[in-house]
C-alpha cells in the first residue's frame, strides 16, 4: 500500500485523485484549505487549513506528517485568473505565480525529507503553459505562472534524479470544474484523474521530467 498526498483535494480533479487512489487501496492524505463534504465522506485523512502559499501553513503540515513516508506528492491545487493585455492586473498575475509556480516548489523542498528512494512528485500544470502550443493568447498570469510550473519541475526532476525521486509534469485535459465554468466541452473530473493516474503509475527514472497530457500524448514545452 503507497501513501499519496494531494493538495486541492476538497473539489474538482483533486477530489476525483483522492476518490480513485483510494478505491484501489492505497492511503491517501489529502490536503485542502477546508474539507468538503465529498472529501469528507471520502475516508481518507484530511489535513485541513493548508494555504499552498504560506509557509506558516506548510510548516503546519510537515510536523502533522512526522513518521510519514510519502510514495507519492501530488501538487493539484492552483486557480485561473483572467487577464488580457487590456486589463493587467500586476496583483492578480503575481497571486497566480505564487500559488501556482512558487508554492508548489517551496512546498516539494518543505516535504522532501518525506520522500525516499522511487517516490514520485507530480505537478499539474497545463497545456496553456505551453509557449510552442500557445495559439490564443491572453490569461497572462496564469500562462506565466504554469510556464514557470513546468520549468521549476523540469530542474527539480534533474536535480532528485541522482537520489531516485521521478517527477511528472501533468496537463489534464480541459476538464470541467469550477475552474472552468463546469465546461460543457471538457472532460469529467472522473476520466481526468484516471489519465492522470496512469502517467503516474507509468513514472519512472527514464521518462521522469516528461510533458503529458493525461491522455498519454508527449506536449510541447
Ligand atoms: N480544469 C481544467 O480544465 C484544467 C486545465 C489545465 C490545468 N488545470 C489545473 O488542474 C488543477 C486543478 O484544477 P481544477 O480544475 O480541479 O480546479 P478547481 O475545481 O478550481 O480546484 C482548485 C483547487 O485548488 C485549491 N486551491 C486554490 N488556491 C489554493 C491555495 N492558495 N491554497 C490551497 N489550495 C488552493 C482549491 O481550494 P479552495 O476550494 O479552497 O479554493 C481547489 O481545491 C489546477 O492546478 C489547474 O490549474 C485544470
Amino acid at each position: 500500500m503507497r501513501t499519496y498526498l494531494i493538495t486541492g483535494s476538497n473539489r474538482g480533479i483533486g477530489l476525483e485523485l483522492c476518490r480513485q487512489i483510494h478505491n484501489r487501496g492505497d492511503n491517501v492524505i489529502a490536503t485542502c484549505r477546508k474539507a468538503s463534504e465529498e472529501l469528507k465522506n471520502l475516508g481518507v485523512r484530511i489535513e485541513e487549513n493548508i494555504e499552498i502559499s504560506s509557509d506558516e501553513s506548510i510548516t503546519n503540515l510537515c510536523e502533522k506528517l512526522s513518521g510519514v513516508d510519502l510514495d507519492c506528492l501530488i501538487h493539484n491545487a492552483g486557480i485561473y485568473e483572467f487577464n488580457s493585455l487590456e486589463n493587467l492586473d500586476k496583483s492578480s498575475i503575481l497571486r497566480q505565480f505564487e500559488i501556482n509556480a512558487l508554492g508548489p516548489i517551496c512546498m516539494t523542498q518543505s516535504l522532501k525529507h518525506f520522500l525516499k528512494k522511487s517516490s514520485k512528485v507530480v505537478f499539474i500544470t497545463s497545456r496553456m503553459g505551453s509557449i510552442e502550443d500557445n495559439s490564443s493568447g491572453s490569461s497572462y498570469g496564469y500562462r506565466m505562472s504554469k510556464v514557470a510550473l513546468s520549468m521549476a519541475a523540469k530542474s527539480l526532476s534533474i536535480d532528485l534524479s541522482k537520489e531516485n525521486i521521478y517527477v511528472a509534469i501533468l496537463h489534464p485535459g480541459l476538464v470541467s470544474t469550477r475552474m472552468t465554468g463546469f465546461t460543457r466541452n471538457g472532460i469529467s473530473p472522473k476520466e481526468s484523474a484516471n489519465g492522470l493516474i496512469k502517467r503516474i503509475d507509468s513514472l519512472n527514472k527514464k521518462n521522469s521530467g516528461t510533458f503529458w497530457h493525461a491522455n498519454g500524448e508527449v506536449l510541447p514545452w
